[in-house]
């Protein structure tokens, strides 16, 4: 029986449409109404709930948006809301903190507010404050203003907590195939059970934690003939470090690749502070955010900065693609029938290359970037051996300054060779005019970026320097 598990409660799933989103689930299904919708597309935290999930490290709670995951990306799985929270009548120590600081008022983001505080309270790995801002960013709230809030969040953080939480186990993840009305989910768990899948399926729409494709369901109405979730199987969710290279499973969570990689890949992880929600990020993979080809998206400047090989894999074998190559027009990459983007490979910089990511953006929190940019040079005797400079935001696909890399390489590392080769950028790009920024304000932040990049290097001991969204240069608190 396909089913799910929530607050303990098992329900079974066998006829529910594969559309149906954990929300809907919740709220229309089984009237759990605690869980809020505000948005519906991922950015107020109202309907917040808690996943139980296997780690390397062993079972971990995430937190997640409802309104974004289809339920049958779940099934099998463990899934808290508010209403499964208090035991014994007693409130957990995440509710007693917000009663006990004042973190409430109207209530209607209090149920996500506390689902999160929930996934902080049993983390083991939140050992500095902007951690606990992270954790909290993708929740709104209108009434109370933060710092009770954020009072609370403090109160309750490493805390080591015993109890009936932590020694639940997560479940091992099953093969789902479900069909309801002629639409199918299916979540293979191993390679052959996908490739049968995509063979039998061949216009299957693929997906791995839905925060893209959940938008197309909860605001376009979108209807799919078959969805086939990659999630499930182990090798696309692996990161391995040796000391050649990253290889980062194409499924693996913006989170884990987060807490993973935070000193092997700093630039990387810098740029995915910025990414999104701590709700997004527990479920939005890193080659999901490829293969949308969004000019945006915020992991392609800096992956080929870093000049990451793309790993592509189908029935027939593997082949890879330098990612300067992947990108072929607006929102094309370089796939083909039968393919899937099986993993992100990153050679290992040496010393000698430093690397550096950037995103402007009008908000600092959970916003599309306006431009965004990774940079990466290497230094031998003071002059420019090799340079990459990757945008974002500034043409049909996220692209290198090839001019500009030329116009630099062989140059002495310094302001002036900076400010001689700043014209070439114009060379590089025609930026568009949109909403997020006149064509002449995204040429402007590319040119100040480059300036930063020198300037932050120059600082390497000092505060990050950073870009406001006027394009001016400000420290970055870290
Ligand atoms: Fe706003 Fe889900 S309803 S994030
Ligand atoms: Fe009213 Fe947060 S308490 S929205």
């Amino acid at each position: 029986m396909n089913s799910i598990i929530i607050n303990e409660v098992p329900y079974p799933l066998d006829l529910i449409p594969p559309h149906t989103t954990l929300l809907r689930f919740l709220r229309d299904h089984i009237f759990l109404t605690g869980t809020k919708e505000g948005c519906a597309e991922g950015d107020c935290g109202a309907c917040s709930a808690v996943v139980l999930e296997q780690s390397d490290e062993g079972s971990r709670f995430k937190a997640i948006n409802a309104c974004l995951v289809p339920i049958h990306s779940l099934g099998g799985h463990q899934v808290w809301t508010v209403e499964g929270l208090s035991t014994r009548n007693e409130l957990h120590p995440v509710q007693s903190a917000m009663v006990k600081h004042l973190g409430s008022q109207c209530g209607y983001c209090t149920p996500g507010i506390v689902m999160s505080l929930m996934e902080a309270y049993y983390r083991k790995d939140i050992k500095e404050p902007w951690q606990i801002d992270d954790q909290l960013c993708g929740n709104l709230c209108r009434c109370t203003g933060y710092r009770p809030i954020r009072t609370a969040a403090e109160s309750i953080v490493n805390t080591n907590p015993q109890d009936a939480f932590t020694s639940r186990q997560a479940e091992v993840s099953q093969t789902i195939d479900h069909t309801v009305d002629g639409q199918r989910f299916l979540a293979p768990v191993t390679w052959t059970e996908l490739w049968t899948g995509l063979a039998n399926n061949p216009n299957a729409t693929l997906v791995c934690g839905a925060t893209d494709l959940g938008l197309d369901i909860t605001k376009k109405h979108a209807q799919y003939e078959c969805i086939v979730a990659l999630d499930r199987i182990p090798d696309l969710k692996t990161i391995t470090v040796d000391e050649h290279q990253i290889r980062i499973g194409a499924a693996a969570t913006i989170s884990d690749i987060e807490s993973t990689l935070q000193d092997t890949l700093p630039a990387l992880t810098r740029m995915y502070r910025y990414f999104g929600s701590r709700q997004i990020k527990n479920r939005a993979s890193m080659g999901g955010n490829l293969c949308t080809a969004s000019p945006i998206g915020d992991s392609a400047p800096v992956l080929l900065a870093y000049d990451s090989i793309i790993e592509l894999r189908s029935a027939q074998g593997t082949r890879t693609v330098p990612i300067s190559s992947f990108f072929k027009g607006y929102r094309q990459i370089d796939i083909q029938d039968g393919e899937i983007l099986s993993a992100i490979v990153i050679p290992r910089p040496t010393s000698n290359w430093h690397i550096r990511a950037f995103k402007v953006s009008k908000r600092r929190e959970m916003d599309i970037s306006a431009v965004s940019a990774g940079m990466a040079v290497q230094i031998v005797d003071g002059k420019i051996q090799n340079i990459r400079l990757a945008f974002g935001g500034m043409a049909a696909t996220p692209k290198r300054a090839h001019r500009t890399e030329d116009a630099l390489n062989g140059q002495s590392w310094s302001m002036e060779s900076i400010q001689a080769a700043l014209h070439f950028l114009k060379d590089d790009f025609t930026p568009m005019n949109d909403h997020r920024g006149s064509a002449w304000y995204r040429s402007q932040l590319a040119q100040n970026l480059l300036v930063g990049f020198y300037e932050e290097l120059q600082s390497q001991n000092g505060p990050h320097l950073a870009l406001s969204h006027t394009g001016t240069l400000l420290l970055e608190q870290r």
